[in-house]
């Protein structure tokens, strides 16, 4: 089994990821030896929207010189890691490709093992690196630009999904919906700051199949709303502001519903949220007061771990490899992949 540091690779969109850490049974944020990334945000701008093939390419720039800063912020050097756990999909192949490569061609060169991660596994581990962590079961609401799941966790690796998005994920719904009201590239942080500015009640848009029995999602109706109720408006600051403070209640309420729902359902207490728009301000406060009053917990990693990241990954990795998983050497990865 590996308790010596493992390194984590995250490639599969438009973050470089990469950190390293040694498994501590319990405390697995006391492990986390260091974490670097670098954001291709810039990048993709330009485009409104993750440009594939420039991502891959900017992973090749990008991945080594993050794995040597990695390395001198942990004081190590490539003999004293132990393994090496990377992103093998879902998510862009080429992008995925790119760490997946360089992971097995290091972990091949150090004579060490190599281990593929689901990305969103990933995702519902990251709030186990924050001090007193939550221990399974829980239920993980997994909310980014790819997915909107709520995932029973009944042990690490058993994972029961709950509900799922039948089109839209959460955060599509913030890019795509942030984009037809002009806002930048990437729409969701965007759209949350200019709600701030917003009046509530304003504007009012529905709460997607919160009136029927189930925990699944569909947010794409929630962008025609909005694109309705904008060309009808008169287009001004508040009013942007107004729609946008609207939209995020919609979807904040709609989460908030079904997170309670998932609860009743598996009889979880603990509930940890993960997934870039975990970062959503209004959501965090609205799952804090409910957990207040319905007497659950709440978990939210620390904001840097909410989107993609390395931490994620070599966290993953590492308890896989402790666990004494192991891999052939190919060099595989998969962009469409089932938890
Ligand atoms: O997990 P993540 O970094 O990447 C994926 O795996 O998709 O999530 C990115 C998504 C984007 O859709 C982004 O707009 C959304 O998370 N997001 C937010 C916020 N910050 C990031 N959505 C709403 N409010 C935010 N503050
Ligand atoms: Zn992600």
């Amino acid at each position: 089994t590996v308790t010596k540091p493992v390194l984590g690779i995250e490639t599969s969109c438009d973050e470089t990821g990469v950190a390293l850490l040694r498994w501590e049974p319990g405390q697995p944020g006391r492990g986390l030896l260091a974490h670097t990334l670098y954001s291709q945000i810039k990048l993709h701008a330009e485009y409104g929207g993750v440009v594939p093939e420039l991502a891959s390419r900017d992973h090749v720039r990008k991945l080594l010189p993050l794995v040597r800063e990695a390395m001198a912020e942990a004081g190590l050097t490539p003999q004293d890691l132990g393994g090496v756990a990377y992103t093998a999909g879902p998510g862009l192949v080429g992008a995925l490709l790119v760490g997946a490569a360089a992971a097995r061609a290091m972990a091949w060169a150090l004579g060490v093992p190599a281990i593929g991660i689901h990305h969103m596994e990933g995702h519902l581990l990251a709030p186990l690196l924050e001090n007193d962590p939550p221990s399974p079961p829980f239920v993980a609401l997994l909310v980014s630009g790819g997915h909107s799941m709520l995932v029973e966790v009944k042990a690490i690796g058993e994972y029961r999904i709950l509900g799922d998005t039948l089109d839209d994920a959460a955060g599509e719904a913030f890019d795509k919906t942030a984009k037809l009201m002009g806002l930048p590239y990437p729409g969701g942080p965007a759209l949350a700051l200019l709600a701030e500015q917003g009046r509530p009640g304003a504007f009012r848009f529905s709460r997607p199949m919160t009136d029927r029995p189930g925990l699944d999602f569909s947010f794409s109706g929630l962008k025609t709303q909005v694109l309705l109720a904008w060309r009808q408006s008169d287009q001004s600051e508040q009013t942007r502001a107004d729609i946008a403070r609207a939209f995020e209640d919609a979807v904040v309420d709609t989460l908030l519903i079904k997170c309670r729902r998932s609860l009743d359902v598996s009889g979880a207490r603990q509930l940890v949220i993960a997934g870039g728009v975990g970062a959503n301000k209004r959501l965090r406060a609205a799952l804090s007061d409910a957990a207040a009053k319905d007497g659950f917990r709440v978990y939210f990693p620390r904001l840097e771990f909410c989107t993609d990241n390395g931490a994620m990954i070599a966290l993953a990795g590492a308890i896989r490899l402790a666990g004494g998983q192991q891999q052939d050497e190919t060099v595989q990865v998969f962009p469409r992949w089932d938890l």
